[in-house]
């Protein structure tokens, strides 16, 4: 059975890229026999599974939990699919400064932005054929320090490295490995979550945020051209360069006055 693994499925990017992958798969015929949805609230995942042509099977897991994990290894070693895609799209984030955010929530987006994509992805290799493909949803965060989402910018920056060394060793193999780095996306879960803490008022502005549709039509473009990187919108790739030759303290000072405005 050939199968396609997506975290983070039950609303934003994650549900975005089910719907995009199911529609491709059915008008160029790709053979994906079942998407496995992954997320926290199965009522959002079975709603999003009833939108797609393709069968899904929504898998309520908390990618925080140790469990969740066992459960997928036990998962995958009874049904030995074919796994043709992983998209790690889960992922969360806080803002505030060092005492607005609890050592819980902190723990949190480690566990959920920074060790699940890397669980995951090591108990779907085994899985995984010559021509699969890793897909690591990242951040523009992952290209500098973000004073007020520090845990969450240090955390995207661990996926980009990791995925990027990642695509490296598994380049043999045939397997990419794709880091899809956005800038703020507005029409998602993510900003209203990240705001709802107490130092949330410490963003108060998201210029240049771009759509959910559009970020993942464009990464997903980048992922079938098996590109390491991907950064799908202008504001991104120019981050994304500017970032490679403006010192890190400046580009902070540039944070600190847009994150004010
Ligand atoms: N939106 C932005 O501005 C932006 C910009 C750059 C990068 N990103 C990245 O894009 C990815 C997708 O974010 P989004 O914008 O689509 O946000 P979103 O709408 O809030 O979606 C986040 C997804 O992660 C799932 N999730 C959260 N905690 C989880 C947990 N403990 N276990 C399992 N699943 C969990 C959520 O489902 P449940 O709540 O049902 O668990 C939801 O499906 C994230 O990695 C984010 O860091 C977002």
């Amino acid at each position: 059975m050939r199968i396609v693994i997506i975290t983070g499925a039950s609303g934003g990017l994650g549900a975005e890229f089910a719907r995009r992958l199911d529609r491709l798969n059915i008008l160029c015929g790709w053979g994906i026999e079942e998407f496995w949805l992954i997320a926290r609230s199965g009522e959002k995942l079975r709603a999003v599974a009833g939108t797609l042509r393709t069968p899904a099977r929504p898998l309520a897991l908390d990618l925080t939990d140790g469990a969740s994990f066992s459960l997928l290894r036990a998962m995958l070693r009874a049904q030995a699919p074919e796994v043709w895609m992983v998209v790690n799209a889960a992922g969360a984030g806080v803002i505030g400064g060092p005492e607005e955010i609890s050592d819980e929530a902190a723990g949190r987006m480690i566990d959920l932005n920074v060790k699940a994509p890397v669980r995951l992805d090591k108990l779907a290799l085994p899985h995984i054929p010559r021509g699969g493909r890793i897909v690591e949803v990242a951040s523009t965060a992952a290209f500098q320090p973000f004073p007020y989402l520090n845990v969450y910018a240090a955390g995207k920056a661990f996926l980009y490295r990791y995925a990027r060394a990642l695509g490296r060793e598994l380049r043999g193999r045939g397997i990419s490995v794709t880091a899809v780095c956005p800038y703020w996306v507005k029409d998602t879960g993510f900003i209203g979550k990240a705001q709802a803490g107490p130092g949330g008022g410490k963003v108060r502005h998201f210029p240049f945020a771009s759509a959910e549709k559009a970020v993942v039509r464009a990464a997903l473009e980048d992922v079938l051209r098996r590109k390491p990187v991907s950064t799908p919108g202008p504001v991104c790739t120019l981050h994304r360069a500017a970032a490679k030759v403006l010192p890190e303290g400046l580009l902070m000072d540039v944070w600190e006055i847009l994150r004010k405005i």
